[in-house]
């Protein structure tokens, strides 16, 4: 539980919970589309949270741009399952309260480990990429987890159906879908994956790799694509 004051804001792009020192956001599609931003092995998932972490030696945002490695991000694919999660509700609960651009409302700190898998946290993809959103900064440790959080249908409708990127009271309404940026080339850039990342070891086909070293498998540039590399 990260000390100090949490809030939960539709910033027009998408839902971000600050908390603390750290943000955690959120990219979805529509009510019939997936949205996350990452894809692994061609398949895009309904959602994608992703927990911000500054490097502790910067003293803002700013600076930390401009370290290669300046930023942590943990990505999470989000996929639905019948039962709620419980403590998704944290969040999904409180949408209503940011349904327009410009909205805040204060939430109660909780675990943020309880919103992440029980399991299979050692099952990952790393590389070297960038933010998603401008300025695209290349300053990003990109880990996205290979298994999903499970929401419910209905929590997954709350961001897809419920959320807008225009204020209350715009003239036109326009719910807020599709925040996700497109896939990228990875220029020859190294995608690794965790010694127990299963997915992509399965489709090459390959021994697992030796205790505490990161594999690269080939398959992985052409199933985990980072985006940003254009942006130089
Ligand atoms: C969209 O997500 C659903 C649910 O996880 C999945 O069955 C489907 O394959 C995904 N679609 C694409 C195009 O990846
Ligand atoms: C960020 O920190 C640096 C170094 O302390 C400082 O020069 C700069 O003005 C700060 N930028 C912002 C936006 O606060
Ligand atoms: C999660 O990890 C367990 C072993 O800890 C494994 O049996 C299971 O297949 C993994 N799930 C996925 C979806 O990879
Ligand atoms: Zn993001």
């Amino acid at each position: 539980v990260q000390a100090g004051h949490w809030t939960l804001e539709n910033d027009g792009h998408s839902v971000v919970l600050s908390v603390g020192s750290g943000i955690c956001h959120f990219h979805w599609g529509g009510p019939a589309s997936n949205g996350s931003e990452h894809t692994l092995d061609s398949r895009r998932y309904p959602m994608e949270m992703h927990i911000v972490s500054m490097k502790s030696v910067h003293p803002n945002m700013s600076e930390a741009l401009g370290d290669p490695t300046g930023l942590a991000v943990l990505g999470y694919f989000v996929d639905v399952a019948y039962a709620d999660n419980v403590p998704f509700s944290h969040i999904s609960q409180k949408l209503s309260a940011v349904a327009y651009k410009g909205q805040t409302v204060r939430i109660k700190p909780f675990p943020l480990m309880s919103l992440l898998p029980k399991h299979n946290m050692s099952q990952y993809y790393r590389y070297h990429g960038s933010l998603t959103t401008p300025p695209c900064s290349q300053a990003v440790v990109w880990t996205v987890y290979e298994v999903p959080i499970y929401i419910s249908w209905t929590q997954l409708a709350q961001f897809t159906s419920q959320i807008f990127s225009t204020k209350e009271d715009a003239e036109q309404v326009t719910p807020l879908q599709n925040n996700f940026r497109h896939i990228h080339p990875t220029f020859g850039r190294v995608v690794s994956a965790s010694r127990d990342a299963r997915l992509l070891r399965g489709a090459a086909g390959r021994p697992a790799c030796p205790p505490l070293a990161m594999g690269l498998f080939q398959t992985c540039l052409l199933g985990v694509s980072s985006r940003a590399r254009t942006f130089v």
